[in-house]
């Protein structure tokens, strides 16, 4: 936006609209815009209709837009948050570069965007989906990075019903939250290098990949598994672990989580049965935050229990490392579910 604009365009349109930059403009399809889009008259002070969808913009009008957007008049209807959200979630980075949007409304996209991508990897868990998710994932860690308390907000919109994608977001994102509290000095000091921080993320967000090779009327039986099922599923951890390679994801934080997060620290959890310190700490991270996630949707075999019930029980159960659980606790406190 340039200064002249700055002055001219009231601050209290952004309650209702959204202002364009040329990037979002850009992604568009240029004759025929996803949303209507509005113009901010100058002259009368007054924001007017520019486009409808479903119209078509003609080639004099596609210039005059992006000279009008250089201007900072161009706007969309906050109405249209579904639409403009799935917009950018199929191109994430675009949440980097765009001022004007809400922290609220970023973490709508990253969720939106990263349930998409799970999706689509989990569907087809081969190089060149993975590198996608990989994509947006640094689009998440580039946010973080810049603050990583911005991760409050996700972490207000976990998922509330079961999917195997769905439940991959809510353990990345929570895993990532329940990091950072009990990480912060190491943020503050900067002794975490961005490589730890982006292949930890990718790790916790991965973590059940080897879900996709169990049959799906195994992982979403209704009634409790027979002890040939239960070995089955069991198996999920190693299987992931063994996917790593071809997907070109070996290294050391990502295949802890994928590996571990069924390692208990009584050494009763599995395929190792590690116990205590054996076990890493992004292991043991992943691991309580797995089962807190698991407890808190509801599954095809149980009801889902609400978060601060889920974190008074997970923080009593000595299974768990009780620094992870007790920051669960914490965190737990903090949001209404
Ligand atoms: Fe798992
Ligand atoms: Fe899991």
């Amino acid at each position: 936006m340039n200064a002249k604009a700055k002055m001219a365009v009231p601050e209290s349109l952004n309650e209702e609209f959204y202002q364009i930059s040329a990037d979002i403009i850009q992604s568009f399809n240029k004759f025929r815009p996803p949303l209507d889009i509005f113009v901010f008259k100058e002259e009368v002070g007054r924001i007017a209709p520019y486009y409808k969808v479903g119209e078509r913009l003609s080639k004099e009008q596609i210039e005059e837009l992006s000279g009008l957007v250089k201007e900072g008049l161009i706007f969309v209807s906050r109405a249209d948050h579904v639409v403009y959200v799935k917009h950018i979630a199929y191109q994430l980075d675009l949440v980097l570069v765009d001022r004007n949007l809400k922290e609220s409304e970023i973490a709508d996209i990253f969720l939106e965007a990263l349930t998409m991508r799970m999706e689509e990897f989990l569907d087809q868990p081969i190089p060149v989906v993975k590198q996608k998710l990989w994509e947006d994932l640094m689009v998440l860690t580039e946010y973080l990075w810049g603050d990583v308390y911005r991760i409050k907000a996700l972490a207000k919109r976990l998922h509330k019903e079961h999917s195997l994608a769905k439940h991959s977001v809510n353990c990345g994102v929570l895993g990532l939250t329940i990091f950072i509290r009990m990480k912060f000095d190491a943020f503050a000091n900067k002794d975490i290098t961005r490589n730890h921080f982006n292949r930890l993320t990718v790790g916790l967000f991965i973590h059940d990949l080897g879900m996709t090779k169990i049959p799906a009327f195994i992982r979403e039986k209704p009634k409790p598994l027979t002890t040939d099922e239960r070995t089955k599923i069991n198996k999920h951890s190693s299987l992931g672990y063994e996917m790593l390679s071809k997907l070109d994801l070996k290294y050391k934080e990502i295949e802890a989580c994928v590996i571990e997060h069924h390692e208990r620290v009584d050494g009763k959890g599995y395929p190792q049965k590690k116990k205590d310190k054996e076990i890493t700490q992004i292991g043991r991270i992943c691991g309580a935050v797995d089962s807190f996630c698991s407890m808190i949707t509801k599954r095809p075999y149980a009801e889902a229990i609400n978060i601060e019930k889920a974190a008074g029980s997970i923080s009593q159960d000595a299974k768990y490392d009780s620094e992870v659980t007790r920051h669960i606790l914490a965190w737990a406190m903090t949001v209404k579910s």
